[in-house]
């Protein structure tokens, strides 16, 4: 196994009266795909956001617990939010470019945290996130057209290459493939296996198809529980708990 990349212990997540995740412990490895599956409404989202402090912006929400990456614990008052999402990056089930150009979308968040110090650098680090997403080949003759004028699947590798413009340590996907055809699921899935050589990956997915294909551990969330977390393989043909068999034989979902 990969050394361990994140460590979440006794968390907990309440909006106002709702008790969304109850007491997860769980550790993800580096260089690894992890699939986060699930009933809906189960918590996964929830979680997920943890790992980035996005329920930082939800007012009601209170999370409590420790979670650390790389042995920093993330919601350490010295931790800078805006600082933790560039290393720790998110792609959301909607691709939601920003109204600006191809170009501006990458270079983005490479200008907010000064990772280039001239434009031929930036150049270098938009073309690169373009190539990583596999949409260099669509975009290199239009990086000045607006990102929302893609197509949906070209807007999420979009989203994804301006998530990993900044050189993030860990990648969240939630559900990043539910609004895509076949075949540009089929290429952020390829994309996925690609981006696990430098990242950790956390992806959300309703399919368990999915989840087979790109993952290399999976988590079964049931009722704001972690039922069972283990290799991919093991969950799929094997699971220890009745709910996670239930589960990915369509019995409960
Ligand atoms: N912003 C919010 N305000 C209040 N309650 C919320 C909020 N977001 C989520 N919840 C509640 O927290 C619980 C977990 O929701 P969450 O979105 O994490 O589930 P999920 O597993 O991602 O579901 P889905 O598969 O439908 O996306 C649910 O009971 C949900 O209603
Ligand atoms: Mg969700």
């Amino acid at each position: 196994m990969q050394d361990i990349k994140i460590k979440a212990k006794n968390v907990q997540v309440h909006y106002g009266e709702t008790h969304a995740i109850k007491d997860v412990n769980v550790e993800i490895a580096d260089k690894t795909v992890t699939a986060f599956i699930g009933p809906s409404g189960c918590g996964k989202s929830t979680f997920l956001r943890c790992l980035n402090r996005m329920n930082d912006t939800i007012d009601i929400c209170r999370v409590q617990g420790d979670i650390q990456i790389d042995g920093e614990d993330i919601y350490d008052p010295k931790v800078d939010p805006v600082q933790l999402r560039a290393k720790v990056g998110m792609v959301f089930q909607k691709p939601n470019p920003f109204p600006k150009s191809i170009y501006d979308n990458v270079a983005y968040g490479p200008k907010i945290h000064g990772l280039a110090r001239n434009k031929a650098e930036l150049d270098e680090i938009v073309e690169k996130s373009l190539r990583k997403a596999a949409l260099w080949t669509e975009a290199k003759d239009r990086l000045d057209a607006p990102g929302t004028g893609l197509s949906g699947g070209q807007q999420q590798r979009l989203c994804i290459a301006r998530a990993i413009a900044t050189a993030p340590q860990v990648l969240l996907m939630d559900e990043p493939c539910s609004a895509l055809d076949p075949i540009a699921t089929a290429q952020v899935e390829e994309l996925i296996d690609e981006l696990r050589q430098s990242f950790s990956v956390v992806i959300v997915t309703h399919s368990m198809q999915q989840a087979a294909r790109v993952s290399q551990r999976t988590a079964f969330f049931h009722l704001g529980n972690l039922v069972e977390y283990d290799e991919t393989d093991k969950i799929f043909t094997n699971p220890e708990d009745e709910r996670t068999e239930s589960y990915i034989s369509g019995r409960i979902g």
